[in-house]
Order: C-alpha cells, then sequence, then structure tokens
C-alpha cells in the first residue's frame, strides 16, 4: 500500500493525487483522498475501487491539509467502501493505513459492543473509531494517536486528519514512513517517489515516532518526548527512488522479503496453543476425514506447491501432491467429498490454473485459492481463500511471492495437521518458531549478497547451470534453474539429486557449475555423494550449507542457519541472488525477461 500526506499552499488535492499516481507503479487495487476543508466541519472524501487515475479529487473550496491512500488489499476485496482513507461513527477524523492490524478483530468486537457501527471489512477501520474515543475523551488528535496505538499490535503506517484541524498526525510501526520538507510545506509518505519532485529532503522515521505536520512544521516525538530526526538529501532520480535504489525490482523484491515474510506470519503464529491462526473454515469433520490433498499451479508457484506438498504429506498424515494446473485432470477413483484442492497462484490470473481449478469444481470437490491478490478471479470461484501477503511484485521473475507461497501454505500444513490431531502442540510450536525465524534468516543471507556478486562472476561463463536438491531441496533447486533461466537466457536446469547419475552426468563438464542445497530438510549426506560424482567429472561445486555435514571439499559455500524444514526456503534467496547476478552481469532485462509475462491468461 502507498500512504501519501501534504500540508501547505496550492491546490493540496491536486498534489496529494499526484503523490498517488507516483505510487501507482506497484498496482494497486484502490485508492482515496480526505482533504481537511478550510470552510466546512467536515472532510471532504473520495475513495473508489480501482487505479488512481480513476480518482476524483475530493471538491473544496479551499484545503489546508490532505491524506491519500492506494491501496493492496490484505483484509477485505478491493471495493469502494473498503478503499481508504477509513472514518469513525462522526465522520470527523480520516485514517489511511499500510501493514496489518493483527488484533483487529478483538477491538472491533469491543467497539462494536460499545455501540460503535462499522462499514469496511479492513483491519483499518478500528482506527479512526480509536482515535474518535480519545477525542472524545478530551484529547487533541495527537496524543489521540499516541493512546491508539498502545492498543494495536501488528505493522503499520498510519496517518490521520482531523475536520478543523491544518495538521496531519502520524505513526509508524514495521511499515516505511518518511517525510518531507518543503518551503513551508510538508509532505509524508511510505515511499520518497511520492514527493520527489517537490523536495529532496527528507526524514525518514523510525519505529514508535509519531509525527506531527502543522502548516510546513514537522515535529517527532517518541513516547511523547520529542526526538531529533536527521534530514537528508536524495540523490536519486525518480525512476531509481520507484526501485527503492536498487538497479531492478527484482533486486528490491528479493530484499524485500524479510517484510513479505513478516506479514504472512502476523497474527498466524499462535505460539501458546501450537496452532496456526488462518481465519478458515471447513465443513465441521472435513478435514479430518479428508484423504487427499491436490496443489495445482503453473511456474514458481508449482514449486511452491511441491515444496507445500511435502510439509502436508510429513505433518498432516495425508496424501497431498503437486500438479502442474495444465496437466491436471480429477482422476476417478477420488472421493471429491474426501479432497481438497487448493489453487496456488500469485496473481489469481494464470488461465491454466484457473482452468484446472474449474476442473476441480466441476467434480465436486472443495477447494482453496491461496493467492496474492484479493479480489482476483481465483478468490471469486475457490470455495475459501487464504492471502500470502507478499505485496505487489513487479519483477517478471517470482521471488518474494515464492517465500511467501511456501511460509503460508506452511501455516496450512500445521492448520491442517492441528485439525487432524496428526501434529503434537510441542512439534507445532518447534515448527512455528522456525517459521517466526525466518525473516531474520533471509536477512542474514540478504547481508551476504556482495559474496554472491563475486561468485556470480567467477561463474558468469560457464555453459550451463545445474541445480540439485533432495526432499525440500529439490523444489528449491527447480526453483534455483528456472529463475536463471528466465531472466539470464542460460541453460539451467534443476534435478533431483539422485537422479544426477541416472542420465544428467552425461552433460557434466568443468563448464558446468553444480549448485547444491545441503541443508537440514534435504538429506544432505546422500546430496554430498550426488555432488562428489559430478566434482569427480570436474564440475565445480557450491554449496547451501548450514553445517549439517562437512562441505570442505565444495567450491564455493554460502551459509544459511538451520530452521527445520524452512531451511531450504532460505537457502533459496542465495539462489535469487545467484541468477540475479549472473543475469545482471551479462546485462540481461532482468525485469521483463524477453518472451515471458508476469501473469498468464491463456492456456
Ligand atoms: C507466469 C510467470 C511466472 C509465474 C507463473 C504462475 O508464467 O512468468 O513467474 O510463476 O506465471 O503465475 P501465478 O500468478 O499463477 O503464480
Amino acid at each position: 500500500c502507498g500512504i501519501v500526506g501534504y500540508v501547505g499552499d496550492g491546490p493540496v488535492g491536486s498534489i496529494v493525487h499526484n503523490g498517488l499516481e507516483n505510487l501507482d507503479y506497484r498496482g494497486y487495487d484502490s485508492a482515496g483522498i480526505a482533504l481537511v476543508d478550510r470552510d466546512s466541519a467536515d472532510l471532504a472524501i473520495t475513495k473508489r475501487e480501482g487505479e488512481v487515475s480513476g480518482l476524483d479529487v475530493p471538491s473544496v473550496s479551499s484545503a489546508t491539509c490532505g491524506i491519500g491512500h492506494t491501496r493492496w488489499s490484505t483484509h477485505g476485496p478491493p471495493t469502494d467502501t473498503n478503499a481508504h482513507p477509513h472514518t469513525g461513527m462522526t465522520g470527523e477524523v480520516a485514517v489511511v493505513h499500510n501493514g496489518i492490524i493483527e488484533n483487529y478483530a478483538a477491538l472491533k468486537d469491543e467497539l462494536i459492543a460499545d455501540g460503535h457501527e462499522f462499514t469496511s471489512d479492513t483491519d483499518t477501520e478500528v482506527v479512526p473509531h480509536l482515535l474518535e474515543q480519545q477525542l472524545e475523551a478530551g484529547h487533541d488528535l495527537q496524543s489521540a494517536l499516541e493512546s491508539v496505538v498502545d492498543e494495536l499490535e501488528g505493522s503499520y503506517a498510519i496517518a490521520a486528519v482531523e475536520a478543523g484541524s491544518d495538521r496531519i498526525v502520524a505513526t509508524r510501526h514495521e511499515s516505511p514512513l518518511v517525510v518531507g520538507h518543503g518551503d513551508g510545506t510538508a509532505f509524508l509518505a511510505s515511499d520518497v517517489t511520492a514527493f520527489l519532485e517537490h523536495t529532496r529532503d527528507v526524514t525518514y522515521l523510525q519505529d514508535g515516532d509519531v509525527v506531527v505536520l502543522d502548516d510546513g512544521e514537522v515535529t517527532i516525538t517518541q513516547d511523547g518526548d520529542p526526538v531529533d530526526r536527521p534530514i537528508e538529501t536524495v540523490d536519486w532520480d525518480a525512476n531509481a527512488a520507484e526501485k527503492g535504489g536498487y538497479d531492478h525490482y527484482m533486486l528490491k523484491e528479493i530484499h524485500e522479503q524479510p517484510t513479505a515474510l513478516r506479514q504472512a506470519l502476523s497474527g498466524r503464529v499462535n505460539l501458546d496453543d501450537g496452532t496456526a491462526d488462518l481465519d478458515l473454515e471447513f465443513p465441521p469433520g472435513f478435514l479430518e476425514s479428508l484423504e487427499e490433498i491436490q496443489l495445482i499451479a503453473c511456474g514458481t508457484s508449482y514449486y511452491a506447491a511441491q515444496y507445500a506438498a511435502g510439509l502436508l504429506e510429513s505433518v498432516a498424515d495425508v496424501r497431498a501432491s503437486a500438479q502442474l494446473a495444465s496437466e491436471y485432470t480429477f482422476n476417478g477413483g477420488r472421493d471429491p467429498w474426501r479432497t481438497l484442492t487448493v489453487a496456488v497462484t500469485q496473481s489469481g490470473e494464470t488461465a491454466d490454473t484457473l482452468s484446472a481449478l474449474r476442473r476441480a469444481n466441476g467434480a465436486g470437490v472443495r477447494t482453496l485459492a491461496v493467492t496474492n491478490t484479493l479480489g482476483s478471479t481465483v478468490t471469486r470461484e475457490a470455495n475459501d481463500s487464504l492471502f500470502i501477503r507478499a505485496g505487489p511484485e513487479i519483477g517478471v521473475a517470482a521471488t518474494k511471492t515464492f517465500a511467501s507461497q511456501v511460509t503460508t501454505l506452511a501455516l496450512l500444513s500445521i492448520f491442517v495437521a492441528r485439525e487432524r490431531g496428526t501434529l503434537s502442540a510441542a512439534d507445532a510450536r518447534s515448527a512455528l518458531a522456525d517459521l517466526r525465524g525466518l525473516p531474520g534468516a533471509v536477512q542474514q543471507v540478504l547481508d551476504e549478497a556482495e559474496t554472491v556478486r563475486e561468485a556470480a562472476e567467477t561463474y558468469v561463463d560457464a555453459s550451463a547451470y545445474f541445480f540439485v536438491g533432495r526432499t525440500y531441496g529439490y523444489p528449491v533447486a527447480l526453483e534455483g534453474a528456472l529463475k536463471l533461466k528466465e531472466i539470464a537466457y542460460d541453460h539451467a536446469e534443476g534435478f533431483a539429486a539422485g537422479e544426477l547419475k541416472h542420465g544428467p552426468l552425461a552433460l557434466v563438464t568443468d563448464e558446468t557449475p553444480l549448485l547444491a542445497v545441503l541443508t537440514e530438510g534435504t538429506r544432505p549426506a546422500e546430496t554430498l555423494n550426488n555432488v562428489a560424482e559430478a566434482q569427480t567429472r570436474g564440475s565445480p561445486a557450491i554449496g547451501i550449507v548450514d553445517g549439517t555435514v562437512e562441505t570442505n571439499a565444495l567450491d564455493v559455500t554460502f551459509e544459511v542457519p538451520s530452521l527445520g524444514t524452512a531451511t531450504p526456503l532460505v537457502a533459496n534467496v542465495y539462489l535469487q541472488l545467484f541468477a540475479y547476478y549472473i543475469a545482471d552481469l551479462q546485462g540481461r532485462p532482468i525485469d521483463k525477461p524477453r518472451n515471458l509475462a508476469k501473469s498468464v491468461t491463456v492456456e
């Protein structure tokens, strides 16, 4: 999502609208603006489903400040009502929000018990209601926001305006927010791109900061005490700024994975009970009597499905298979009442996946969509939906959505296993704790990006690249090879490590580096034997390791922390970086590889 705010002279509505358009490159599903009208006691608000270009600026005689929002839905589909800004009962406060408020359901229940009425399905709407309670208790907007954030759990950036006041008040926790300093004016945004044409002098807010933008004056407090934050000058051009200073969206999205994973896990990990809280309801007894789970998907999503099928089989004690959507048939011998078909699709619009889903629906099977896109076709056609919350992905080659898919499906496997009684609370807690460790572990890999670039320099002239792994390392090997072929246009193949000797070994030379996943969750000792077979034929060997096996004989090792069966997902980040740098060194158009599309809507 994207937040924009402006306080100052000039056409406030157009400045906010323009700021939103500057953020629109990320591809949002709804947008809205709230303006404080100098001559009216009411706020002027416009909001609607769709792109910013279709959003009207609210009509006011004279505005003093305004906030705007572009939304990538996480709670509630993209509709006019769910679009931000949100208001409470009196309409005197308007709020825009990025991130997820984990405890919104409990807060909403309390507010409803107090007589508050809600109009949207969003988690955000609790915030204006809570702010109104504080204003009624005599607080001003700043101290109202300070009290309200004490009640919120989750990650958020929040900006609020109040009728009759020239100020924007905002705060952040684990979600970006940056202030722009103009000449007697002030800007607020989740990304500097929003206001780069007006000012390059910016202050990055820290978690817990509360900022007040008042007539060009910017005051920042932390726990009620004023703090000094430096003013920095941004020297990126708009194009670089859209990519957060990275050369490509793909690299930006690789680096966004810790945040994406936090969002995927947010509010879903219950370590006390050892459960995954997924807000999914199946008919009574359905999961308990389930005989089979079929995961249908294409491309990268198929490899995420393959990873998940292994997890489901191992913890939920149910037959589970990943099937290519374009090859899917609902075969005889299966009981549709005891089958769950899960369509895994980032976009929710892939024609092959939709067509397979329709075949499953036609056979009377219960279906579940696992997707990044609220309101997408797959969510309308499946019985239930589960969202991976990765945020928009622009690079054609999927990166953060793969990580978020596997993580969300890992939560699903724990959810199903607990319902079926096949996983103890203690084992579930341990698996959940491993998932909780993912954002930090992925960050450790990202901090090693430079060493991956150096390895890419060594091997960029290879004639082909082979990727091997076992168990959960196998889909990761396949995904690693797919990334490299997609963006570098080099020959890359992934194999089950044990299969190397049954054919592919004929291709191995000293010009074909072998990349192997050798961590927990991949039977590394056996894989290492296969790596040695290739090394004997001259192949350079690159291993992703976690100390589980002795790997001195490898040419290059990349280290990851051990996180049980989630470890190969962390290893995958090295493969993403390797593919990226191999492609970049060859000057490939990484974000838009030839012949490929982000979403393929033909069969
Ligand atoms: C296209 C993209 C791939 C993606 C696949 C499935 O082929 O180029 O990156 O993995 O579609 O997309 P989906 O949106 O269904 O996950």
